[in-house]
């Protein structure tokens, strides 16, 4: 990465949406205190909202200045005098927004220029063919996608071929925010950084593997977005195949662009796939019913407040998914990958488990296997649940006891933000931690038939109280082999 910033212009459509306002924005804001935005660096947001430059300062000021450290108001400033407008009349008549931009990016083609499309997916090819048109999209420009890319494959192969259209794939930068958090990259160190792992990582001693995402949140507000995703679009087909993919791939021979994406790409075609019937045994599906969470009672998913009102989609959706995944290939025959996520669960977490296998011969009672905890939030960190001696004379007694190593503790630099590092890999041109095309639609291939097996078998998720970790059958789907999810909470 370069050490001195280039100027950038970094556009964002979607602009005075929830997901700008409440992580980029408050990234870029943190970039810029940290002297990584070039001074002339400037942040266009683009949205239906009808407003002016000062006008969106304003809301800037307002609703994300109070979510960030403001430790001095001149660096508060300079990050809202970078800050413009312009409004946009997606598909309509009405030209004058492009014609704005155009005016705005006039003499700056040298500038890296990022497009973000923060916006829904199917916006996403109208909005490169407008850019395109515009004659905005130069050499120097970048185009990130947020996720959901599509629904299910060919809606994702669409939405590919009309970005590919315009930008090329080096071009395409799309977005997994997982792949940004800081104990996420920590995972690959401690994979290929340290020797004394790699011989163990393997079938011969990892009994099987848990991946969970935790979320206290509801969906108040999104059931237009939810009612089409659930949890296995929304969270399972994105963030935990990408952990997922961390976690069992082989190690890259560099630490480039291509090395890690190759090997990830692998391991999603090596997922056994997951068909028909084989849903029941194999997958979960939850949705939320009113119950507490946070000491405060809360309404199930159907119930939630929005401007429409639940629909039939709205009864079939899942808040809550669980799959046993398996990779197929040397290193990981026979071992299960569990994975979960779920809104409005007793506590927001999300943890990578391995769990070692028991020694070969036990030669003291009460022995129990090891465990590796990576905890990516809250309280990133790392535990190794070791066997030790309870002090005394006497019988021998054993104890698991953790080696931890906690981030906060060790390192007393701030965690950045996921938002902050992918940001600034995009403004810098880097794009190791974005998926590439085969890698999206390797993982649609793998998500794809198992919703189409629940939606040909017509079951309802089952549901779970809210405050709850789930449906019964999340419990069984691991209990089924003798094994138990990881509920050490807080770590
Ligand atoms: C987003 C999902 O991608 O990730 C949300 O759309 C979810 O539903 C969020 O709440 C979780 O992100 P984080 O960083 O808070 O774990």
């Amino acid at each position: 990465m370069s050490e001195t910033p280039q100027s950038a212009d970094l556009i964002v459509f979607g602009g005075t949406g929830d997901l700008s306002m409440r992580k980029l924005f408050p990234a870029l804001y943190h970039c810029d205190r940290d002297g990584r935005l070039a001074p002339e660096t400037r942040i266009i947001a683009m949205s239906r909202g009808g407003l002016d430059d000062a006008d969106f300062r304003g809301k800037v000021d307002a609703e994300v200045r109070g979510s960030v450290p403001v430790d001095d108001l001149d660096t508060w400033q300079r990050f809202l005098d970078r800050l413009h407008h312009v409004s946009v009349d997606i598909g309509g008549e009405d030209t004058t927004g492009w014609a704005k931009l155009t005016a705005l990016l006039a003499g700056h083609e040298q500038r890296s220029r990022v497009f973000y499309l923060a916006s829904p997916p199917m916006t996403f090819g109208p909005f490169c063919r407008e850019l395109h048109r515009a004659g905005l999209v130069t050499p120097a420009s970048r185009v990130v996608l947020e996720k959901p890319l599509g629904r299910d494959l060919p809606s994702a192969q669409r939405i590919n071929d009309e970005v590919g259209a315009i930008f090329d794939e080096e071009q395409i930068y799309r977005i997994d925010h997982y792949l940004g958090k800081e104990t996420v990259q920590n995972l690959l160190v401690l994979r290929f950084a340290n020797a004394f792992l790699e011989p163990i990582w393997n079938s011969l001693w990892i009994d099987h593997v848990q991946i969970t995402v935790a979320e206290t949140v509801g969906t108040p507000g999104r059931r237009g977005y939810y009612d089409h995703a659930g949890a296995l679009r929304d969270m399972v087909q994105n963030h935990l195949l990408q952990l997922l993919c961390l976690v069992a791939m082989e190690p890259p021979s560099r630490n480039d662009r291509e090395s890690i994406r190759d090997e990830k790409v692998k391991v999603l075609e090596s997922l056994r796939a997951i068909t028909g019937g084989e849903v029941d045994r194999f997958t979960v599906r939850g949705q939320y019913t009113a119950g507490e969470s946070g000491g405060v009672q809360v309404p199930g998913y159907l119930d939630e407040p929005d401007n429409t009102a639940p629909t039939d989609a709205s009864h079939r959706v899942e808040t809550f998914a669980a799959i046993r995944a398996e990779v197929k290939n040397w290193r990981w025959a026979g071992v299960p990958f569990y994975l979960r996520t779920g809104k409005r669960m007793p506590n927001r977490y999300s943890e990578i488990v391995v769990q070692f296998k028991d020694v070969p011969h036990s030669i003291f009672p009460g022995s129990t296997p090891n465990r590796l905890v990576l905890r990516l939030q809250p309280s990133e960190g790392i535990k190794l649940h070791i066997m030790a001696k309870e002090p005394g004379a006497g019988e021998v007694a054993l104890k698991p006891v953790p080696l931890s190593l906690s981030f906060a503790e060790t390192f007393t630099t701030r965690v950045p933000e996921a938002y902050e590092r992918l940001l600034m890999d995009v403004l810098t041109g880097n794009p190791t931690l974005f998926m590439r095309r085969d890698e999206v639609a390797a993982a649609w291939r793998w998500i794809d038939p198992i919703l189409g097996a629940w939606e040909s078998y017509g079951t309802a998720p089952e549901p779970y109280p809210a405050g709850s970790s789930g449906p019964a059958g999340a419990h069984e789907l691991v209990s089924r082999s003798d094994r138990a999810w990881h509920e050490e909470y807080p770590a």
